[in-house]
């Protein structure tokens, strides 16, 4: 299977007042196209912080990551964005759809921003609408959805400007077991029709051992890949 990530050494640590707080040291980590990974561990030991690093939405202290060939310290702030728009999709603990705009209109946005067609928009939203079983929600507003329809709808969100990588914080933190469940469940439905690779944040077990492996953070400050689990 090709190499489609790689964090080698990473290291982050944040400035607190006159002090610093290191979450972790020589972290590092290769994923297949294709992999489900689960990043387990207590709250508070760096699970979110590894993500946003992975999604570019901040920045290693020191060592080098890489994804479909591309390292990201060697992109400039722009391209970082682009590239972050194009290869990675996120879903979080919360749904964050916006309640003023429909299940259709919330999963097309991204790809309208990114310039993309009305009609394929809405053909792209259709499509991935249906594989997480909304197809029945299209016009419904956020509101009258249920907590595991609304997350459905923010993976629908993240996917559909067809991301190499899935970032997902949390995402069935909010629901009750059988609900998180069956969201995975749409995961691996969808996973069955197209090529995406995933990374899921949770310290639930459960849901972690769904996943092709697991990579536990220790509280140690060192991390190194995880145990392959099945
Ligand atoms: N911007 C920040 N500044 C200072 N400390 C932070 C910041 N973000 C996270 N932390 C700290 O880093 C540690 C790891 O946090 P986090 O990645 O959110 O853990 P988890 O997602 O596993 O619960 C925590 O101690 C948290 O307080
Ligand atoms: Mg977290």
């Amino acid at each position: 299977m090709n190499k489609m990530l790689t964090l080698t050494n990473v290291s982050k640590t944040f400035p607190v007042r006159d002090t610093s707080l290191t979450v972790f040291k020589n972290l590092s980590l290769e994923m297949c196209e294709g992999e489900f990974l689960a990043v387990t561990g207590v709250s508070g030991i760096g699970k979110s912080t590894l993500l946003h690093l992975v999604g570019l939405l901040d920045t290693p202290s020191s060592g080098e990551i890489q994804l479909d060939n591309i390292v990201y310290s060697s992109l400039k702030p722009e391209e970082a964005s682009r590239f972050r728009n194009q290869k990675v999709g996120f879903v979080f603990q919360f749904h964050h759809l916006l309640p003023e705009f429909t299940v259709l209109e919330n999963v097309e946005m991204p790809f309208l921003i990114g310039g993309g067609e009305k009609n394929e928009a809405r053909e792209r939203a259709g499509e991935i609408l249906d594989i997480m079983g909304l197809s029945n929600r299209l016009e419904h507003f956020p509101a009258m959805l249920s907590g595991g329809e609304q997350q459905r709808t923010a993976i629908a969100r993240a996917l559909i400007n067809e991301p190499a990588l899935l970032l997902m914080d949390e995402p069935t933190g909010n629901l009750d077991p059988r609900t998180g469940n069956a969201v995975m469940d749409h995961l691996d439905s969808l996973r069955k029709k197209r090529k995406y690779s995933c990374i899921v944040a949770t310290h639930n077990m459960k849901i972690a051992a769904r996943c092709d492996r697991i990579f536990p953070m220790s509280g140690n400050g060192e991390n190194h890949a995880g145990e392959i689990l099945r």
